[in-house]
């Protein structure tokens, strides 16, 4: 496990390998033996860094890997990202997240995992975490009347909209809150929350993002972000960039502008204006979608009347 904590050392050496510098140096520089100057290279290869070093010159840093470690991601944020964990490998980051917040973590804090064993989809689906994609929970403690749970994922799947359209990439959102680009899905997400009559107690917001990972064989309607742009994406970039951009639309929610997210919300979706199918458990309502309302809740209209509906499979005619 890595933390932004632990990687102000990490992030020295880093800076220290920018051009040729010998191991003498960096331990004078570090205040720590020749001896840890060489474990610590050694550790930042098998991270992926890769790092030259030149008999009689030195070290030098060639290339990073693409992998959202907290050092590389360091988001400019008031409250998101913070606090970042990164793992090679989770059962599930909701569930982490989850056991995190009984431990009394920060608001904000972030898990990350490069492989999901136990990734979870909405209503108890599997959601499939090879590497290469990014895999990610935040925590949150809105002061916020439960009611407004839904804008949250609004808030969330909005931030990642714009994040795609500033590296060029067009996508929607589907109701509830997949992002999709054409038809195919590509992000989803998993809102867990626990509330008390008129107080949301915490919020984890669990996304996960087909960056260039492999896909699992039976998702028909499933691609990667990567399979849509020649430049190769960067997870880290993007990483970043969905956590300011969520942390700018969450403070917007914090002082009460709902309306703003669900306006957004609206300009990106997919679904309203749509004629729909719509299927939570037994019930199945067919109707075109007409809007939201001030709680993210969808209305669907119907020959008989308007539903307001708050979750469910949508099948877009
Ligand atoms: C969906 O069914 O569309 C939601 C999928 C959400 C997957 C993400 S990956 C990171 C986080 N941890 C999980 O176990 N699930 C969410």
């Amino acid at each position: 496990m890595l933390s932004l904590e632990h990687s102000k050392e990490m992030e020295k050496i880093l800076s220290l390998l920018k051009n040729y510098i010998s191991g003498k140096k960096i331990a004078k520089e570090m205040g720590i033996s020749r001896t840890s100057v060489y474990r610590k290279i050694e550790k930042l290869r098998n991270m992926g860094y890769e790092i030259e070093s030149k008999k009689g010159v030195g070290y030098k840093l060639i290339s990073k890997p693409d992998i959202p470690y907290p050092h590389e991601i360091k988001p400019k944020t008031k409250i998101i990202g913070k606090n970042i964990f990164y793992f090679k490998n989770l059962s599930s980051t909701n569930e982490f997240a989850r056991k995190m917040v009984q431990k009394g973590a920060k608001e904000g804090t972030v898990i990350i995992a490069e492989e999901q064993t136990e990734g979870r989809g909405r209503k108890g689906r599997k959601w499939f975490s090879p590497p290469g994609g990014l895999w990610f929970s935040i925590i949150l403690y809105p002061s916020l009347p439960p009611e407004k749970g839904g804008l949250l994922m609004m808030a969330s799947s909005v931030s990642i909209v714009d994040s795609l359209a500033d590296i060029g990439i067009n996508a929607g959102i589907k109701w509830p809150n997949d992002i999709l680009i054409g038809k195919k899905k590509v992000c989803g997400i998993l809102m867990e929350m626990e509330a008390s009559l008129n107080k949301i107690n915490f919020a984890i917001a669990g996304i996960g993002i087909n960056v260039y990972n492999k896909l699992h064989p039976s998702l028909e309607n499933a691609s990667t972000l990567q399979k849509f742009i020649n430049k190769k994406i960067s997870r880290i970039s993007l990483i970043k960039s969905i956590l300011e951009k969520f942390d700018e639309n969450y403070q917007k929610l914090l002082e009460g502008d709902y309306e703003s997210i669900g306006k957004k919300w609206i300009s990106l979706s997919l679904t309203i204006g749509k004629e729909l199918e719509i299927k939570e458990g037994n019930i199945e309502i067919k109707g075109k979608a007409i809007g939201i309302d001030e709680n993210g809740f969808l209305l669907v209209k119907s020959r008989e009347k308007i539903h307001r509906i708050m979750s469910g499979d949508v099948i877009i005619k």
